[in-house]
């Protein structure tokens, strides 16, 4: 089966080498040609790692190579069972290469996106056979990150579903069925992570350091919220957070922080721009955090229940099964343990209670606990 990818930037050239890893004729089309040279020349330069690093041979470096051709021309999708979509995220030039595909697959051609932020079923709506349409989300690398997302759009057949959930889990993939609805799973359970762990800053409890220090030492992930802020970039990060409040009706727990969006105007961008919440100039010195264990303790329980809450939110409103949820934020965002499963360890009625005083002290929104986490304490489980 052809697989086609419309896209050349970060995500299109991963998925390529993904799809031809796994043995697929593979077209990688981009509108621009240096977009395609460069995905071929570092697609080059990585499988030769993997043959340094003994991890494929160098046929197998020639044989993914020879299975990618790389083209300026939608028209070349004719041949393809599947076209996954990774171009600029922005729904008119979506809707516009959509049409365009539609008008050149196959009638059996799946059409898919990896939109990290739009909704599956306005890209679908231009389609005039929209039950082909589905959302296939990988997370940046997409070679070496687990998790994929699959999102059916309202429209999307049943068959749709089933044939691109068990080609990606064919590729070694974890895929996880959610809703099609704002963050899908991981971008919106873990909205939190940053938005708490800059609420507690800003409110001068802890600086940038010290929060980080609580949720790796204390907490057990693999990076701070604001290192991976800055790995992630401050303005990405920031964006993703302002769509996710737009598209939740400004819901409060969603709500943007100044401290990112002054960061991000400033151009503290993060390791990119070489300063975002840390320096990151040569020679310079990370500053120290205040190892008080009490004080991370609070800072590390504060986030952890404020992810939980979103976990049992999406739980409680179908965005995913309570399997695909734990294993979303695991194999997504390296959690080192599953939300609901971290719940069940400390206790429901232990998160419940820190909830509550949140809420009660803060008469904020944004800390109200969850209908499912109330009803799951009363009941007794
Ligand atoms: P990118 O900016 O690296 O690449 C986009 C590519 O699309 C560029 O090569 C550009 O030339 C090409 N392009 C733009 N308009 C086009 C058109 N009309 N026809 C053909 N090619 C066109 O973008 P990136 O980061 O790869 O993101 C692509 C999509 O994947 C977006 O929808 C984004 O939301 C999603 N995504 C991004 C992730 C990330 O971490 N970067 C993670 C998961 C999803």
């Amino acid at each position: 089966m052809t697989v086609g990818i419309l896209g050349a930037g970060t995500m299109g050239a991963g998925i390529a080498q993904v799809s031809a890893q796994n043995g697929h004729e593979t077209i990688l089309v981009d509108v621009s040609q240096g977009m395609l040279t460069k995905a071929e020349s570092s697609l080059d330069k990585i499988l030769a790692r993997l043959v340094e690093k003994e991890k494929i041979s160098p046929d197998d470096k020639i044989n993914i190579q020879g299975r990618i051709t790389y083209s300026t021309e939608i028209a070349d999708f004719k041949r393809c069972g599947i076209v996954i979509e990774a171009i600029v995220e922005n729904i008119e030039v979506k809707h516009q290469v959509f049409s365009k595909m539609e008008s050149v697959v196959s009638k059996d051609c799946i059409l898919a996106s990896n939109t990290s932020s739009l909704s599956i079923a306005s890209i679908g709506s231009v389609l005039k056979n929209p039950s082909r349409m589905i959302g296939i989300h990988f997370f940046n690398p997409a070679p070496l990150m687990p998790l994929v997302e699959i999102i059916p759009a309202v429209q999307s057949s049943a068959e749709t579903v089933s044939y691109s959930k068990s080609l990606i889990d064919e590729w070694g993939k974890t895929t996880v069925l959610c809703k099609d609805t704002p963050g899908f799973i991981v971008n919106r359970v873990a909205r939190p992570f940053y938005g708490e762990a800059l609420r507690i800053y800003e409110e001068g409890i802890a600086d940038f350091a010290t929060i980080d220090w609580a949720m790796t030492e204390i907490g057990g992930f693999r990076m701070g919220p604001f290192t991976l802020m800055d790995y992630i970039g401050n303005d990405i990060n920031y964006t993703v957070t302002e769509t996710v409040f737009a598209a939740f009706y400004y819901d409060p727990r969603f709500k943007p922080s100044f401290t990112q969006k002054r960061h991000s105007e400033a151009g503290y961008l993060g390791r990119k721009s070489g300063r975002g919440y840390f320096d990151y100039a040569e020679g310079a010195v990370l500053p120290e955090p205040n190892e008080d264990l009490k004080l991370g303790t609070e800072i590390f329980e504060r986030i952890l229940v404020m992810l939980i809450n979103e976990a049992f939110d999406a739980l409680f409103l179908k965005i995913g099964t309570r399997q695909d949820i734990d294993l979303a934020m695991t194999k997504g965002v390296n959690y080192p343990k599953g939300l609901i499963a971290w719940a069940d360890e400390k206790g429901l009625d232990w998160v419940l209670e820190k909830l509550q005083d949140l809420f009660e002290e803060y008469g904020e929104d944004r800390y109200r606990p969850c209908v499912l986490l109330k009803r799951m304490v009363n009941k007794g489980n």
